[in-house]
């Protein structure tokens, strides 16, 4: 995309904005690439390599503790390596001057909230939580990486607090931001591939409750078509671009 229209696009964006109460974000993977968080369907996505069937249900952690409680030991320690960039502080920043802004979230990295996002609403659940699948006391497990699965004190086994394929949504979580979805007057889909449902319908739901929606993505996505701008390029790049205009309207 050429210079001249990325800048009318995100004047676009950024008009919008200025005469916005509520702004909704709904991030996926992508806004993660950049500090160095595997995606999971790009190229050198961790789909490619690893069935989520094998990985990320609860038969398969039944059938393998260990190797389930290795590989989310593994990527919690690059979590932890990882710093947010520069699309994360970005989408913190803009909360600041939004009477109503709610970050949906499929990722599980905690980024957002380590960019000082404060209304955070994680659909799949957070890494550094773990719980007992017997009695449901929570743990967390902070620096220690275990290569073996773990047990508490009851002796039910410790999972970690991310939702699994054929598991159901936290329901808090997800119905506060299909709330702020039906209500948002714009509403960003950044760096996800919106094909993973009921998530995907934070997006829908804002477009079809009348909201602006700007598609922030390297790649095409199937909700591309339904977005009003569709801003091509990384997060870590365009969104600092849309603060800086939105600030610089603002006279500030
Ligand atoms: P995907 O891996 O499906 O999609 C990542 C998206 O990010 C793609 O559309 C990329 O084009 C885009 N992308 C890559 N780099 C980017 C960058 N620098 N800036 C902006 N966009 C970029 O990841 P998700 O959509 O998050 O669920 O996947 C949704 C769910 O599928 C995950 O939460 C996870 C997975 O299975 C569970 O584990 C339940």
């Amino acid at each position: 995309m050429e210079t001249h229209s990325l800048t009318n696009l995100i004047n676009k964006v950024v008009n919008k904005l200025l005469e916005s109460k509520s702004v909704v974000v709904f991030t996926g993977a992508g806004v993660s690439a950049e500090s160095g968080v595997p995606t999971f369907r790009d190229k050198d996505g961790l789909w490619q390599k690893l069935k989520p069937e094998e990985l990320a249900n609860f038969n398969a952690f039944m059938r393998n503790p260990d190797m389930v409680t290795e590989w989310y030991s593994h990527r919690r320690k690059i979590m932890h390596q990882v710093q947010p960039n520069p699309g994360h502080f970005a989408i913190a920043e803009l909360e600041k001057f939004f009477e109503r802004f709610a970050v949906v979230t499929q990722n599980i990295d905690n980024l957002h909230q380590r960019a000082g996002s404060k209304n955070v609403f994680e659909l799949h659940g957070n890494i550094e939580r773990n719980y007992c699948i017997k009695c449901k006391k929570f743990y967390q497990l902070g620096d220690i990486y275990p290569d073996k699965a773990i047990y508490c004190e009851c002796g039910g086994l410790i999972r970690p607090d991310v939702v699994w394929f054929g598991e159901m949504l936290p329901e808090d979580e997800y119905e506060s931001a299909v709330k702020a979805s039906r209500t948002c007057d714009v509403c960003f889909s950044v760096g996800t591939s919106a094909v993973v449902f009921p998530a995907a319908y934070i997006p829908i739901y804002a477009k079809q409750s009348g909201a602006f929606l700007v598609e922030i993505n390297p790649n095409p996505t199937d909700i591309s078509s339904l977005a009003d701008v569709v801003l091509q390029g990384k997060s870590g790049e365009i969104f600092p671009l849309i603060v800086e205009e939105f600030k610089k309207r603002k006279g500030l």
